[in-house]
């Protein structure tokens, strides 16, 4: 990565405000929290800024409460704090505050090594507006300020972009790993390199899989996408979700891959269902025989069979994406089929977007994957090639 990171810094005795992705899946009747992956990806920036005896100032958004306060969206109410403070085996203080002169207090009581959570920046409708005033406001929190928050890059608003105009601006270790490991596999991947492209909508991944094209030597896609793409074919998919309007861009995008001679892998057979619930009606098909009024939920076992065959030999292989309706445990078997297949190479596996990492993560399979991206949206922006404004913003490297 060509810009500055806390490396760079001296932080001893400063006020160090990191912009982290503590947006973690919670429950939203108890508040408690489903998943602390984001916590963990953020220990490295903080415990070495603390080891550099720097006074640490963290900052984060948790959901979207529109520029309002929402107490159910409170970082105490989830226990981002408490949680951090686990993981970090050390007390971290959660400030009521987000910014104005108590949280300038507190930061300037902070010593060195110690540990504060500001309140939700989302509280703020200026912080989406990356309204200067909202910049300049967490600016007075901190000295400088570091970026670890990779999630939220692809956002342009003031914790993430206005602030660094202010403050000089570093990437965290998180920020710096998760560009790193997308940049060498756009850039420089070792070879063979193929993409695993799943989702519901081809509308929402078109940017990616045509970014990936001139990058890739092997494209598989599933999930529901495939269904417009497999429409495009000439398929009958029956009531299969299509996006009838992109069956002109699947028909390109398929052109696209045959006159570069990349190999584009489509489901051979499906799980179909009556419906899309836990307890629906379902059985496999081939792909020339889904029944009238039934919807593609899953790919078939001969479909992962031989997108596992395609990935075999691959030396790189990036997934972004589920194969089918995933969050059904009834539907997840193809997906959960290609993790495996994934888990078990010997190359450089990446993941991304929040469905097919929760999905890795349930199947406890995270530690097989060479790197599992804290990013969804931020992700997808960066494989479609997308400069992140939370990365821009910040300092070159000399
Ligand atoms: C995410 O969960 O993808 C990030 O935290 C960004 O959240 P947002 O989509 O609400 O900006």
């Amino acid at each position: 990565m060509n810009k500055m990171t806390i490396r760079d810094i001296d932080g001893q005795g400063k006020r160090v405000l990191v912009r982290v992705d503590f947006n973690v899946p919670f429950d939203k009747e108890t508040g408690r929290i489903l998943d602390d992956s984001r916590l963990r990806a953020a220990l490295p920036t903080i415990q070495y800024l603390r080891e550099h005896g720097a006074r640490v100032v963290l900052c984060s958004h948790l959901g979207r409460p529109k520029g309002k306060v929402v107490e159910e969206l409170r970082m105490s109410r989830v226990g981002v704090g408490d949680r951090l403070s686990e993981l970090l085996g050390a007390p971290v203080h959660t400030l009521y505050h987000v910014i104005g002169p108590k949280a300038v207090e507190a930061t300037q009581a902070l010593k060195p090594g110690e540990v504060i959570l500001l309140e939700n920046v989302r509280f703020f409708p200026e912080e989406e507006a990356n309204d200067p005033k909202m910049s300049h406001a967490l600016a007075e929190l901190a000295d400088i300020y570091v970026d670890d928050a990779f999630g939220t890059a692809h956002r342009a608003h003031a914790s993430t972009v206005g602030i660094a105009s202010y403050l000089p601006a570093v990437a965290g270790f998180l920020m710096e790993k998760e560009i790193d490991y997308l940049d060498k596999a756009l850039t420089n991947p070792a070879r063979p390199f193929a993409a695993i492209i799943g989702g519901a909508k081809i509308s929402t991944k078109i940017g990616v899989l045509r970014n990936l094209l001139s990058r890739i030597d092997c494209l598989i896609v599933g999930g529901g996408m495939a269904s417009t793409l497999l429409k495009a074919n000439g398929v009958d998919v029956g009531e299969s979700l299509v996006e009838d309007d992109q069956l002109d861009t699947a028909r390109d995008l398929m052109e696209q891959a045959d006159e570069k001679g990349i190999p584009l892998f489509l489901p051979e057979d499906v799980v179909v269902a009556d419906r899309i619930a836990e307890d629906a009606l379902s059985e496999v098909a081939s792909v020339d025989d889904i029944p009238q009024d039934m919807r593609i939920v899953d790919v078939g076992p001969d479909t992962v069979a031989s997108f596992r065959e395609a990935v075999e030999d691959c030396m790189t292989v990036i997934w972004n994406g589920p194969l089918g309706v995933a969050e059904y445990p009834a539907f997840a078997k193809g997906s959960l089929g290609m993790a495996e297949a994934l888990a078990s190479l010997n190359a450089t596996t990446i993941v991304g977007g929040g469905e097919t990492v929760a999905l890795i993560h349930d199947a406890g399979l995270e530690d097989k994957f060479t790197h599992v991206s804290t990013g969804g949206g931020a992700s997808l922006e960066y494989l479609e090639g997308k400069t992140l404004p939370g990365v821009a913003a910040l300092m070159d490297k000399k």
